[in-house]
């Protein structure tokens, strides 16, 4: 166990940190040591003694997944799937919700764009429509506005926590509550916050819950987990199924697995998901009140510095403020930044507008600088990524 935010032992975990300054946390974090370890040593067991057969010899470190994820969101281990992205999650919960042509959706403008991109697709094709949900002053979706957008055919809210284009936190609480009292389902794209902050499904009284392995919670690339309330996994039809999300019993006839299980794929990359229960583990041991504590006051003093230099904007909206930071410098192309920093060993990355389309044009933004910091990170390191972006 980690003492809490032992900020020595993290950056021993985090080796690359000798080398590089990581400021790419929100694209793809760095894997600390236990996990990468985790990976390694299930990859070679399979080659020592074949995949089928050191999965069966991992069924508990297997199990701990669902149990590890179940004990970081405040939830069952059956409402857990493992699945290859967070985009497959969101996909796997959104195009199997039971909605009818004339249902109504509310989404608000900083949605993740394959979301709504899915969003787009299911309403064309079933005849759906999509109302905006405005936002208040301070960039967020503006809860108080919302009962007053709740028509006859009003099923569904969409609610991207932390958007991967820029610092705001959603209030997801507030409309969870909203879409409780209302009775709507609530789907929440928690992709940049999970591994962030803390995050309880009871609190947060989402239906659904989906994440990446990669970004904040560290684990490896090509996982991704979904939550979904138990009660309206075991109502809805999944979109696929296969001999893992399903059992066929006669020749027309065949049962679903229990609760989120019905989402999984029977083929996976077990070294890859046995990592992520080991990331989320590793999270917890770090303690995601202490992550969140540690980095918003640093995102907020970066903020500050960018702030400070000639020509630099900082775009990030909200009262409340994650560890994503973004900003423009006039007369200066993002790409040629991007270049020009990693150049320096400093890794960020960039948003132009057509990736973030909707949000672009309501806040009139330019392409995009994004530098996303984690626990590990430290003032030496923004220290560096201000001289940098000075001299740019
Ligand atoms: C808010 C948000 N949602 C969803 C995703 C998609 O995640 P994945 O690439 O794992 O499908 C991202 C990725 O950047 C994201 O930032």
């Amino acid at each position: 166990m980690l003492t809490t935010l032992d900020l020595e032992r993290l950056r021993a975990d985090t080796p690359a940190c000798e080398q590089i300054v990581h400021f790419n946390n929100a694209g793809a974090s760095l894997m600390p040591q236990p996990v990468y370890a985790a990976m390694i040593e299930h990859l070679a067991r399979e080659q020592a003694v074949g995949g089928y057969e050191a999965q069966a010899d991992a069924a508990e470190a297997i199990a701990d997944f669902y149990a590890a994820f179940a004990d970081m969101l405040n939830c069952d281990p059956l409402e857990v799937a493992f699945m290859e992205s967070a985009t497959k999650a969101w996909d796997a919960a959104f195009y199997s919700l039971p909605l009818v042509p004339g249902d109504r959706v509310l989404v608000h403008s900083s949605t993740y764009s394959s979301n709504y991109l899915a969003l787009l697709q299911l309403a064309r094709r079933k005849g759906l429509s999509i109302d905006f949900a405005p936002s208040d002053e301070d960039g967020q979706i503006d809860v108080a506005a919302l009962p007053g957008l709740v028509r006859d055919r009003t099923k569904l809210i969409l609610l991207t926590h932390c958007p991967s284009q820029s610092g705001l936190i959603q209030p997801a609480k507030a409309v969870g509550r909203f879409a409780r009292e209302y009775d709507l389902l609530y789907l929440l794209d928690a992709c940049q916050s999970a591994g962030q902050m803390p995050l309880d499904v009871d609190a947060l009284q989402c239906d659904a819950l989906t994440g990446t392995g990669r970004k904040f919670l560290r684990g490896p690339r090509g996982t991704g987990f979904l939550y979904m309330r138990r009660e309206l996994a075991e109502r809805v039809d999944p979109v696929f199924v296969d001999l893992q999300s399903a059992m066929l019993e006669g020749p027309d006839h065949y049962s679903l697995a229990p609760g989120a299980r019905r989402f999984e794929s029977w083929e996976r990359n077990v070294a890859g998901q046995i990592a992520l229960g080991r990331a989320v583990r590793y999270a917890m041991d770090v303690g995601l009140d202490a992550i969140a504590a540690r980095i918003q006051p640093m995102a907020e003093r970066l903020r500050e510095g960018l702030s400070d230099l000639p020509g630099v904007t900082v775009h990030d909206p909200g009262s409340n403020r994650s560890a994503i930071v973004t900003f423009s410098k006039s007369g200066v192309d993002v790409g040629n930044a991007k270049a020009r920093l990693n150049g320096r060993a400093i890794n960020v990355s960039t948003v132009p507008r057509e990736w973030a389309l909707l949000d672009a044009q309501e806040r009139n933004l330019p392409d995009l600088i994004r530098a996303s910091l984690h626990a590990y990170n430290n003032a030496a390191e923004t220290d560096r990524l201000l001289e940098a972006v000075g001299a740019l």
